[in-house]
């Protein structure tokens, strides 16, 4: 099957050639529609960098970047995303908040517009199967830390986007929390498919969710390894516990450790299996 994302060769600079961030370095990734591949690699080695190229939110300096079967030259209109440190409205209740990108995308609006009530409950049967059906109309300070998670995820969702792109979205949460939204977005994931990257410093996370783990090196960032678990889906929680996944963990742990160290990067001190 043809690749859906095909990155070759992608460099991004970010400033003036001289002088300049040299975020990615000759970066080459390329996975099918419908894959979910998760990036993992030290702080600061690109791997938002790369999520704003890929959604077109940042231009490249050189190399290809193809979504579907165009070059991205541009904002995408098929992403979906939460990114890191993302907030809710806190003016805009839950289900205002889940309806945003479709009133905020020129493309969506006038449609938005035409069909509130059908999007309306399109967005009520998302935040049911996140167990947020009784907060709706609920301000988002009355949410908790995971709820909130978990309605990003249905804003993320709300306009079935073919590609979503995750950037560190359970980031700020209790291990537990976590573990239990992990499931929630392998549901979501297996029902529409969309093909997804998810950026995490959280390898269990990755190994859980993912078809492949891309490890990055220090900045500037390229890809030096990659890692699977074969297991059929839906995978439960359990399998985090497996011999042969803790191995791969700690295969993942040593690929990042030595790429901080290839680069002088600072002792450990963020990066590892959570
Ligand atoms: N808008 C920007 N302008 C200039 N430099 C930037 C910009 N955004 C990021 N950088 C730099 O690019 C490099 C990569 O940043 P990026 O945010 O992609 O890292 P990251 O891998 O996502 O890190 P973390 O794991 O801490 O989120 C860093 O050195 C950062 O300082
Ligand atoms: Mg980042």
């Amino acid at each position: 099957m043809a690749a859906f994302v095909d990155i070759k060769n992608v460099s991004l600079r970010y400033g003036p050639a001289a002088g300049g961030v040299l975020a990615l370095d000759d970066v080459s990734l390329s996975f099918e529609r419908g894959k979910f591949i998760a990036v993992v690699g030290p702080s600061g080695c690109g791997k938002s960098t790369l999520l704003k190229a890929i959604a077109g939110l940042w231009p490249t300096t050189s190399g290809s970047l193809r979504v579907g079967d165009e070059e991205v030259r541009g904002p995408l209109k098929i992403v979906g995303m939460a990114f890191q440190n993302a907030t809710l409205l806190p003016w805009r209740n839950t289900l205002e908040n889940v309806l945003l990108p479709l009133q905020v995308v020129e493309t969506h609006r006038d449609h938005f517009r035409r069909n509130r009530r059908q999007h309306e409950e399109r967005a009520l049967a998302l935040l049911e199967s996140v167990g947020l059906a009784d907060f709706a109309e609920k301000s988002v300070w009355e949410l908790s830390g995971g709820m909130q998670q978990r309605a990003q995820l249905c804003r993320a969702l709300i306009h079935e986007p073919s590609l979503l792109l995750l950037d560190e979205p359970f980031g700020a949460l209790d291990a537990f929390t976590r573990e239990e939204l992990w499931v929630v977005l392998q549901r979501l994931w297996l029902e529409k498919k969309p093909t997804v990257v998810l950026v995490t410093h959280d390898l269990r996370e990755a190994l859980f969710l993912a078809d492949g783990v891309h490890v990055m090196s220090a900045r500037p960032g390229t890809f030096v390894a990659e890692r699977r678990f074969a297991a059929p889906r839906p995978r439960p929680l359990e399998v985090i516990y497996d011999h042969g996944f803790v191995d791969v963990v700690h295969e993942l742990r040593a690929r990042i450790d030595e790429a901080r160290s290839a680069r002088g990067a600072p002792p450990r001190a963020t990066v590892g299996a959570r």
